[in-house]
């Protein structure tokens, strides 16, 4: 979409929340054969968080959002729409984001779930940022939130180090003049084998043979998907860039989806952009799909690299294949 088009929208507010439980590579060491080393050094991450039995993806969900309310002053009567990008939805009947609704108390508020991998956060900030650039909705709380070491096969070296759990929440409103808005959404279906869960939904319905065969857990080509993570960020950036008149000195901070340093710090080159502009935590949270863009725009909110004013530029890429940019500006500069 082009940046000049319908009412504009603004980021004023974000939450995250991730289970207290944290798990090192030194611990993977012990039950898989790899080491931290390894991990490192192929991917960046040290550690990751993991959600306890108990919880489920709206609990995540429903803390992050609540938080970004929270840091919006907005009150749960005043949302419209939530909307939860998940994967790991809590049941496939029930979407997570009506349970969400009904934790905040955010009577008033229509929701629904959206399923687009990693690229659902800015999918979602997409689709929500349409509500109100037609004048229909106010307040949209977009949230992303995923459960993944649910569907990670603990026993597959080549996933079970990717992965965490988390949920980031963010609250769009329409914006005041001068704010920056654009979005753009892709998909290539063609690429649909290269990272699924194959089993559990209407095409292969979960039994003893694909629980026994691991047809539950993610099953990936990750060398392929490192190719166009690395070919999705560079190319969509720079058409953000191309398409709102922005030179790479004007992007105040890069939050891409966290999925592998490697990747991040490729695209980043190629895209000539300043290291210290691109926000990246995946060391400390590993691969949150769908939660990982607004955890790291939470974080970066927090540490002051984020100010009011700033354009912040996201990119989500994953299953699908699916892919998102999203360019906006942080809160009003003028308060
Ligand atoms: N420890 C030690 N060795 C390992 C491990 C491990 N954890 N995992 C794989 N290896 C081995 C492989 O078996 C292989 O050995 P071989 O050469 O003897 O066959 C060797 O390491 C190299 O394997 P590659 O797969 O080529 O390793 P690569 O450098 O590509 O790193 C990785 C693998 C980390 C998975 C990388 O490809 C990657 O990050 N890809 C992107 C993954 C991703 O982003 N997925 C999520 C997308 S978002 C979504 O929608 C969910």
């Amino acid at each position: 979409m082009k940046p000049d088009s319908g009412i504009s929208v603004m980021i004023t507010g974000t939450g995250a929340a991730v289970p207290d439980r944290v798990l090192t590579n030194r611990e993977l060491e012990k039950t898989l054969d790899t080491t931290g080393h390894w991990i490192v050094q192929r991917t960046g991450i040290q550690e990751r968080r993991i959600a306890g039995g108990r919880t489920a993806t709206f609990h995540l969900a429903a803390a992050a959002a609540g938080r970004a309310l929270r840091d919006a002053r907005v009150a749960p009567e005043e949302v419209d729409l939530i909307l939860v990008a998940t994967s790991t939805p809590d049941q496939f009947t029930v979407p997570t984001a009506g349970l969400v609704q009904e934790a905040l108390g955010a009577d008033r508020a229509a929701a629904f779930d959206l399923s687009a991998a990693c690229a659902g956060f800015p999918y979602g900030l997409a689709t929500g940022a349409q509500f109100i650039r037609a004048g229909v909705y106010r307040t949209v709380l977009v949230v992303g939130a995923e459960i993944f070491s649910r569907i990670v096969n603990w026993r597959d070296r080549s996933t079970a180090i990717l992965f965490g759990d988390g949920a980031g929440a963010v609250v769009l409103r329409p914006a005041s003049s001068g704010a920056l808005w654009y979005s753009h959404l892709g998909a290539d279906g063609r690429g649909a084998d290269i990272l699924k869960v194959p089993a559990g939904g209407s095409r292969l319905l979960a039994s003893e043979e694909t629980v026994r065969q691991g047809l539950q857990y993610i099953h990936m080509n990750g060398r392929e998907v490192f190719k166009f993570g690395v070919r999705v960020m560079e190319e969509e950036l720079r058409l953000a860039m191309e398409q709102c008149g922005l030179y790479p000195e004007q992007i105040d901070l890069f939050v891409p989806h966290q999925a592998n340093l490697r990747m991040i710090e490729t695209a980043v080159e190629r895209l000539g952009l300043p290291r210290d502009r691109v926000y990246v935590n995946i060391q400390r949270y590993g691969n949150t799909s769908a939660a990982s863009i607004p955890i790291a725009l939470d974080e970066a909110a927090r540490c002051g690299c984020l100010a009011p004013g700033s354009v912040v530029a996201m990119v989500g890429f994953g299953a699908g294949l699916t892919w998102g940019t999203c360019l906006a500006t942080y809160r009003s500069a003028a308060g």
